[in-house]
């Protein structure tokens, strides 16, 4: 018989004693210029309008969203990103409301540089806000999403962001050869400042429920799905070559989405190419921990801070999460 030793060779427990010893070791930390606050923006005046799915979130007009712009630069979150909600009666089938000069998300940008120049403003290179099917890109006769010509129009409706003067384009459609073709037309635009953070590893997520109902597009897509171009969940290395792909056609950040369910792929990425990498906690991951918070299940704002640390220990540069403005928050109260 094996004597075991009168003392444990190691003792890990002497670092987690109490906080002082806890706060000194400890690897990651948050912070509010981690987070990037995603907004939704209605046109024309009124009060914002609760987002049923996603208990905390509005939709809100132009002078709404200049509230949360405000708050933003009140507690240190750097950035604010914009999803519009589209009019029905704007929506056509090749979306093209997306190019429109003076369409909601131009006048937003404007509004919001104006009043906060100092705050980073993204914006959504994507169709299906406008489109009156759903879908991110321009369908052929059998519906499937036709690639080149939906580049032409994202490369246009990036053109008119820029000129707007926001300070990323995110496009998110999952187009192939899309950052070329946007990165081509802002440099000959002169648009040589404007970034690009690519959202390249987008998967075709279920997570998505809840934002779809926010912007209006859940109605639009019906049954339908993004699987003909946003990435299958069973994929990893697929993710590596999308955000090669990116980076070589000028994407200046890179993102994985959605968050939580996806960290591996956050990881991977950062490993691998140690480009900024953001992630996108999603939609559905938000309304998951409010309902189950609303339930007295968990702990609302400790469950809100582990997720958003698990992040940063994946290797993420910063999340787009809704619960931006909360946890900032909280991290000003400590
Ligand atoms: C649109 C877009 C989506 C999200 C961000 N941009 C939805 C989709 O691809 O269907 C989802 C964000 C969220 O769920 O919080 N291209």
């Amino acid at each position: 018989m094996i004597t075991p030793p009168p003392y444990p060779a190691s003792r890990p427990r002497r670092l987690r004693r109490d906080a002082a010893i806890r706060s000194m070791v400890r690897e990651h930390r948050l912070a509010p210029e981690d987070f990037i606050l995603p907004v939704f923006v209605f046109d024309g005046d009124g009060p914002p309008q609760d987002v049923a799915s996603m208990p905390g979130v509005q939709r809100r007009s132009i002078a709404g969203v200049l509230e949360q712009a405000e708050q933003c630069v009140a507690l240190g979150v750097p950035a604010i990103a914009l999803f519009p909600v589209i009019d029905a009666a704007l929506k056509t089938p090749d979306g093209v409301e997306a190019t429109n000069p003076e369409g909601l998300v131009p006048r937003a940008v404007r509004a919001i540089k104006h009043r906060f120049p100092g705050l980073c403003v993204l914006t959504d290179v994507a169709l299906d806000p406008y489109t009156s099917h759903g879908q991110d890109g321009l369908l052929d006769d059998t519906g499937y999403i036709l690639n080149d010509p939906t580049v032409a129009m994202l490369t246009k409706q990036a053109l008119v962001q820029a000129a707007a003067g926001v300070d990323i384009v995110a496009p998110s459609d999952m187009m192939d050869g899309r950052i070329g073709a946007i990165r081509h037309a802002l440099e000959a635009a002169g648009h040589v400042h404007t970034r690009i953070m690519a959202y390249s590893a987008k998967y075709a997520s279920a997570f998505y429920g809840p934002f779809r109902d926010a912007v209006g597009s859940a109605g639009n897509l019906g049954k339908a799905d993004k699987k003909v171009y946003q990435m299958d969940p069973g994929n990893s290395d697929e993710a590596l070559r999308e955000v090669a792909l990116d980076i070589a056609e000028g994407a200046d950040l890179v993102m994985v989405k959605p968050g939580m369910p996806y960290l591996d792929i956050v990881r991977r990425v950062k490993d691998e190419f140690r480009v900024p990498t953001f992630a996108y906690q999603v939609s559905g991951e938000y309304a998951m921990l409010k309902a189950a918070a609303a339930n007295g299940w968990i702990d609302h704002d400790a469950v809100m801070m582990e997720s958003l640390l698990a992040f940063k220990r994946a290797g993420a540069d910063g999340v787009l999460t809704y619960f931006a403005l909360d946890a900032a928050r909280l991290l000003a109260r400590r």
